[in-house]
């Protein structure tokens, strides 16, 4: 276990208000490398949590999964940039001129506005999809076959890296020759604990064997009744890769 394995785990602050949060911040900032701040949580008390999380010195990696037109996209990403996040998301599937032209945004507006340009990453399959679900929205495609091309599509468009399950990153390094792509991934389950709703998943251990560059883990630990102990557990699991 170290520094280094802490350094790749991300804390989900899948929470209703904002004392909830900033409880898990204090518990947790010494034990996680970045917080991700999702729709529950940014829809019910909005950007200010994101600033205090910031201001104290913490990273945030906004997780709203942005899917629009391109100029509606781009213009959010120029918006998250101007919260000082470390990363953001858009989904894949909006296409390359989506991803373009938001990487192109983003890029422009940090230089202009000295910001430190957020990593913008493509969120591929939903951890809780799995081929039934592909079926439904008429994919055609097996899961790892999506997520590649998928990715393959984010990095051609100029992304940072994709989100994807950990047992697509092996298949994901392989399809992307692109140094330092980040791969994240949802998904984690430490040993013995419940999958929730997630469909593709592993061990952290596993993961961080796999390749992933961060781990997104949420109520393994927020919900532990020690969410310190649970995230300290999960970061010596994954130093045991
Ligand atoms: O509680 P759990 O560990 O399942 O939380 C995983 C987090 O990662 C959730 O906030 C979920 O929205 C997010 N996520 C995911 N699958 C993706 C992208 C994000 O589970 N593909």
């Amino acid at each position: 276990m170290g520094s280094l394995a802490r350094d790749k785990l991300i804390v989900a602050l899948d929470v209703e208000t904002a004392p909830r949060a900033r409880e898990l911040f204090s518990a947790l900032r010494d034990v996680a490398a970045m917080f991700k701040i999702g729709m529950q949580l940014f829809t019910a008390v909005g950007p200010t949590i994101v600033h205090e999380i910031i201001d104290a010195g913490g990273r945030v990696f906004l997780d709203l999964k942005y899917h629009d037109i391109p100029n509606t996209v781009a213009a959010a990403g120029v918006e998250a940039a101007r919260h000082g996040i470390s990363i953001f998301n858009v989904h894949t599937s909006g296409g390359a001129e989506m991803m373009r032209r938001t990487a192109e945004a983003v890029a422009e507006v940090s230089a202009r506005e000295d910001l430190v340009r957020p990593r913008i990453i493509g969120v591929t399959l939903l951890t809780s999809a799995n081929a039934r679900v592909l079926a439904e929205i008429s994919v055609v495609k097996s899961p790892e076959q999506q997520v590649t091309a998928l990715a393959q599509l984010a990095a051609a468009s100029g992304l940072d890296g994709v989100v994807a399950s950990p047992l697509e990153v092996a298949a994901v390094r392989a399809a992307v020759a692109k140094q330092d792509f980040l791969i994240v991934t949802p998904g984690v389950r430490p040993s013995g604990t419940k999958p929730n709703d997630q469909k593709r998943l592993m061990t952290p251990a596993e993961a961080i064997r796999a390749g992933s560059d961060y781990l997104v883990v949420g109520r393994p630990i927020i919900d532990a009744a020690d969410p310190a102990e649970a995230a300290r557990q999960i970061v010596k699991e994954m130093g045991e890769a």
